[in-house]
């Protein structure tokens, strides 16, 4: 039998793939992409996991933060991405303001699966969100649950800042994590966290963590494309590198990405927030 997925040489990665490779200590290499060429790009360097973010707001659209960004725009970019992909997973953002509610939540994953051709969702949350995680986990949709810096509640939390210092908003965050996990979130996305708060989420929860600026002790890496290549001009956060330095071509510095996370030589200590 062959047809769609099936007729693809290399194997696919899926959720089980993540989750054996957090049981065998194998680093998780994430990024995100936008658009079909990079998708190619970025799968044929070995990428495990494909994030169409909202990100794209602010390296693609040009906007000063995601919270432009709408759920057309995310299946545009996400039905791109996924023509570009042979082996990585695809996960695609939930935009601002589309996952208030478990109904609305639910039609909005629907069109990124459906429409967009994503494998999971990603919404970012707190807590407060497990009734929505549960109703998307009950209809059979993979989730990850994005915690810590949540750029599309920028305005609420006054700047792009880091998340979870100080006792109080360590243990508070270490809480929500369990919630979500309970509430049947099958993956974890920690940005810019301390990395002993973010060592601890690990040891505590069993699904698969990725980290964005919250240090080593995680089970996989994500950046925003456009810092890899060093295309997006303007500031860069202290997590952030650029792996075009010393390399010949674009894909040899995907190439070095993954190595880099895959080696444990990426994210080093000036990466990471103590
Ligand atoms: O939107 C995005 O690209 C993200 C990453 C920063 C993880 O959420």
């Amino acid at each position: 039998m062959v047809y769609g997925e099936e007729s693809r040489t290399r194997r696919a990665v899926t959720l089980s793939t993540l989750r054996g490779m957090r049981d065998r200590g194998e680093p998780i290499a994430c990024l995100t992409a936008y658009d079909a060429s990079f998708a190619r790009r970025v799968d044929a360097a070995g990428v495990d996991l494909v994030l169409v973010g909202d990100s794209l707001g602010m390296v693609v659209q040009g906007h000063a933060s995601t919270v432009p960004v709408n759920m057309d725009d995310m299946v545009y970019h996400t039905r791109l991405v996924a023509r570009g992909l042979e082996r990585a997973f695809l996960v695609a953002d939930l935009p601002f303001l589309s996952y208030a509610d478990p109904a609305t939540a639910l039609a909005n994953s629907g069109r990124l699966m459906q429409q967009g051709g994503a494998r999971m969702v990603k919404l970012e949350g707190t807590g407060a969100q497990a009734e929505i995680v549960a109703a998307l986990a009950m209809n059979g949709i993979p989730v990850c649950a994005h915690l810590g810096l949540r750029p599309q509640a920028v305005e609420k939390m006054g700047g792009f800042r880091i998340q979870g210092r100080g006792e109080a908003a360590g243990e508070q965050m270490l809480a929500d994590a369990h919630v979500l996990e309970q509430a049947g979130a099958d993956l974890l996305l920690l940005e810019c966290i301390p990395r002993h708060l973010a060592a601890r989420i690990h040891a505590a929860v069993k699904v698969p963590v990725i980290g964005i600026g919250a240090g080593a002790d995680v089970d996989g890496q994500i950046l925003v494309l456009y810092d890899v290549l060093d295309i997006t001009l303007g500031h860069k956060p202290r997590f952030a590198k650029n792996f075009m330095v010393g390399a010949p071509s674009i894909d040899a510095a995907l190439r070095a990405y993954v190595q880099a996370v895959k080696t444990g030589e990426y994210p080093a200590v000036e990466h990471a927030f103590d």
